[in-house]
């Protein structure tokens, strides 16, 4: 079988990579992909945006499965349109990814079918917004304004105070800050706790939950400074005792499949759950309709079984029938950023090292935002630039390989986080 992988990140790397070691897979193509992914797939600037385009390629190169990696297409409904087409795509439909695409679509779904999650409210108008915050009848826990639509991940503004509420609510639906994603609001509650990612491999009809992620947004160690796209993870996470899992399966997990279900929404892919872990228990901050990134590069290699036929199973409504076979240790990936990341940042340094690290044993170098020019070394082409995982027995073991690989690694302007996985060495179980 031929493969279309779409998307040009770090995700899409340890994805390309999961199909390309697959017995059952001849060609891996990735459009666009990037120059780490060019190693192992072939390369396309088709534009995946043009339907037509993109048919007559998966018909030119008998491309048997499509794997669709970021949120924008399938909010857009692309996986529809290959559906409709006869062509097998991992990715859920336009409908099913409103609950990535609109805030209040997916805390709407939790209401109707009692998802735990934080409280709050929804808003259409600034003044409607706006008169909710001056008025007495706004909650002071209500801090936080999320912008409904996709925003890169940045549309979420967590505040300490009334004024900064509304300094956020100006900030996404007056000055338009995320443009039309922020012409609808939501307010919420701040909840306070440890997060935790949790992605289930459905078609609708099975679930099959992988191992537990933990990302870490925030760009210095101890948490500190501004969050970004996600400095490094790990899993799976030890805090996460079978009292606490009992507890994510019972009031998250079925009754987010009930509710597919019963709205008859058609879900084939992965869904993954962004959980606070509050004192009061488990609940929902977000749902995304994708792989996360890091995440991937760190639950891709702790599975066993064969990427590809996991992926065409849920394409085509068979997950029943294959099982998840999970590696016995840990895996931990360390994200290599851009000097200035998240803030602004400069491209094109030269990279050293990636050969020395990649032999490391139990390593693997996936790219994130790299560019290179026929025969000359890698250079840096965007914020987040490279994601090492390293693989071990245990946390610890796992945590001292990518280290030892991402010091090999150099360029200018360099910087990663050197705790990533502390939190998991240091567990005691929730
Ligand atoms: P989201 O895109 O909804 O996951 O939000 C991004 C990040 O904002 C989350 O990973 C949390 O760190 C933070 N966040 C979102 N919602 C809340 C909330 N209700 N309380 C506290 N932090 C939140
Ligand atoms: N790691 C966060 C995300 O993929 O949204």
């Amino acid at each position: 079988m031929n493969v279309l992988v779409i998307g040009s990140g770090g995700r899409e790397h340890a994805i390309v990579w999961a199909l390309h070691r697959s017995p059952t897979v001849r060609q891996v193509f990735c459009a666009p992909g990037n120059a780490g992914i060019a190693g192992l797939a072939e390369c396309s600037d088709l534009n995946v945006r043009d339907g037509r385009a993109l048919l007559q390629f998966i018909e030119a190169k008998a491309v048997g499965l499509t794997v669709i990696g970021p949120e924008g297409p399938l909010v857009e409904g692309l996986a529809d349109d290959l559906r409709a087409a006869g062509h097998p795509v991992f990715g859920p439909g336009r409908a099913a990814a409103q609950l990535e695409g609109s805030k209040t679509f997916a805390k709407e779904f939790m209401s109707r079918h009692g998802i735990p999650t934080a409280g709050f409210r929804s808003f259409h108008t600034p003044a409607e917004a706006l008169g909710f915050v001056q008025s007495e009848k706004w909650p002071e826990s209500y801090r936080v304004v999320k912008a409904d639509g996709l925003a890169a991940g940045k549309g979420v503004l967590v505040c300490r105070s009334r004024e900064e509420v509304q300094a956020a609510v100006e900030r996404l639906m007056i000055e338009r800050a995320f443009g039309p994603a922020g012409d609808r609001i939501v307010i919420e509650e701040a909840m306070v706790g440890e997060e935790l990612s949790v992605m289930v491999l459905t078609d609708g009809e099975t679930f099959l939950p992988l191992p537990t992620t933990q990302d870490h947004k925030r760009v210095f160690d101890k948490d500190e400074g501004p969050n970004t796209g996600g400095m490094g993870a790990y899993g799976p996470v030890p805090q996460v005792s079978k009292g606490l899992w009992a507890r994510i399966e019972k009031e998250i997990l079925v009754r987010f499949s009930d509710g597919l279900r019963r709205e008859g929404l058609d879900y084939r892919g992965v869904i993954y759950i962004g959980i606070m872990l509050t004192p009061e228990g488990p609940k929902v901050l977000e749902f995304n309709v994708r792989f996360g990134d890091p995440e991937t590069q760190v639950l891709l290699p702790l599975v066993s079984s064969d990427w590809a036929k996991l992926f065409l199973a849920t394409a085509e409504g068979r997950l029943k029938d294959v099982s998840l076979r999970l590696k016995k240790g840990s895996a931990v990936t360390v994200v290599m950023a851009s000097g200035g990341y998240p803030g602004p940042y400069e491209k094109g340094k030269f990279i050293t090292g990636l050969d020395l690290a990649s032999k490391e044993p139990n390593v693997l170098v996936f790219h994130s935002g790299t560019e290179r020019s026929s025969s000359e070394p890698f250079k840096t082409a965007g914020g987040r630039v490279l994601a090492v995982t390293g693989f071990g027995e245990t946390l610890p073991a796992a945590r001292d390989r990518v280290y030892s690989a991402v010091k090999k690694i150099q360029f200018d302007g360099v910087h990663y986080r050197t705790d990533i996985a502390a939190r998991g060495i240091n567990a005691v179980p929730l």
